[in-house]
């Protein structure tokens, strides 16, 4: 099983723990992030806001708490200590601090509410 599929499979039953009762009234809403992008360059301890798209909202959105995870190459590697949660997705962005990570130039960040969506790889330097 390669990491993509896990992440599939870890996205469903994120969704699936998610969905309410009323599920015909409700919309599964992934909004793309649109920052951090491809060419972004962050330094370990800095505080940057990740932001992301929210112009397609559907008006009921299945889970409106956001999280953001740290992802390298396409395996999520920041699960157990998120970068942001507990935040609105409507906010479209939050502050994040630059977690102390081996630099390397093939980091995403993954924001979560009913799904997940990776940004582009960006590099972090110390
Ligand atoms: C949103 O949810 C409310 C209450 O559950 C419902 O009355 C309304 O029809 C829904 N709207 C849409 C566009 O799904
Ligand atoms: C993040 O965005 C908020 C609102 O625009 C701003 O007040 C804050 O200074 C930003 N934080 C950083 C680290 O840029």
């Amino acid at each position: 099983m390669n990491a993509l599929f896990l992440f599939f499979i870890f996205a469903f039953a994120t969704l699936v723990s998610a969905l309410p009762v009323q599920l015909q009234t409700r919309d599964v809403f992934v909004p793309p992030v649109t920052y951090p992008h491809a060419g972004t360059v962050w330094k370990i301890g800095q505080r940057h806001n990740v932001t992301w798209d929210t112009s397609g909202a559907p008006v009921n959105i299945t889970n409106k708490i956001g999280s953001i995870v740290l992802a390298k190459g396409d395996r999520l590697i920041g699960l157990a200590n998120r970068l942001a949660k507990g935040f609105d997705i409507l906010d479209g962005r939050v502050e994040v601090t630059v977690p102390d990570v081996t630099p390397a130039d093939d980091y995403a960040v993954v924001l979560f509410g009913d799904s997940g969506n990776f940004s582009p790889h960006f590099t972090i330097t110390n």
